[in-house]
């Protein structure tokens, strides 16, 4: 692994802001913003939940590490925000990826804050279930230590609009660069 690249990976639950997060950071940096899921679906030619209904979370999981393989090869990705799907930190192998890319802010929240932020769930084949308030305790309490084990920084946006978040970010950043 080489010297830590001048990327900014945003990771957390599904709701926690990435992506809407991720642009504001990328518009004020001049940073050019990318979305794993977003990559995939183009890859694909698929959206998510058509690659889950049609071929099943692991293979999901596949692209998700086959994507993170193809980023971290030489210097493809620079000067970039990178916002990454909300299960991608569960697998291992993915973690040292990540962290290689860039400095990683985890997006927390608890999970009332992510039931209100998700809506209904569309788009989010994980969400697809009778009782959406315990999914999301119950995969919190996994995923939760794993996500502050990856963070380089941790941004608590229980309080923060998109725009609060962001700043908290862009703070951080400029005592980085
Ligand atoms: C997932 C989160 C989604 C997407 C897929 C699985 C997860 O991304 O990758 O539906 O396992 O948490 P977002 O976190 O951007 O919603």
């Amino acid at each position: 692994m080489g010297a830590r690249r001048n990327n900014i990976c945003l990771i957390g639950y599904m709701g926690s802001g990435k992506t809407s997060v991720g642009r504001f950071v990328s518009d004020r940096l001049d940073m050019a913003f990318k979305d794993t899921d977003e990559m995939i679906e183009t890859l694909e030619d698929r959206s998510i939940p058509q690659i889950f209904k049609e071929s099943g979370e692991p293979r999901f999981r596949e692209l998700e590490h086959e994507l993170l393989c193809k980023l971290s090869e030489g210097d493809t990705l620079r000067n970039t925000v990178l916002s990454t799907g909300g299960g991608i930190v569960m697998d291992k192998g993915n973690r040292p990826l990540i962290k290689d890319l860039g400095t990683v802010f985890y997006l927390r929240a608890g999970a009332d804050t992510l039931y209100k932020r998700v809506g209904k769930g569309a788009g989010r084949p994980l969400l697809d279930t009778d009782d959406m308030y315990k999914k999301i305790c119950d995969m919190l309490i996994l995923r939760g230590p794993v996500y502050e084990e990856c963070a380089d920084h941790i941004i608590d946006t229980d309080e923060l609009d998109i725009a609060g978040a962001a700043k908290k970010i862009l703070e951080i950043w400029r005592t980085i660069v």
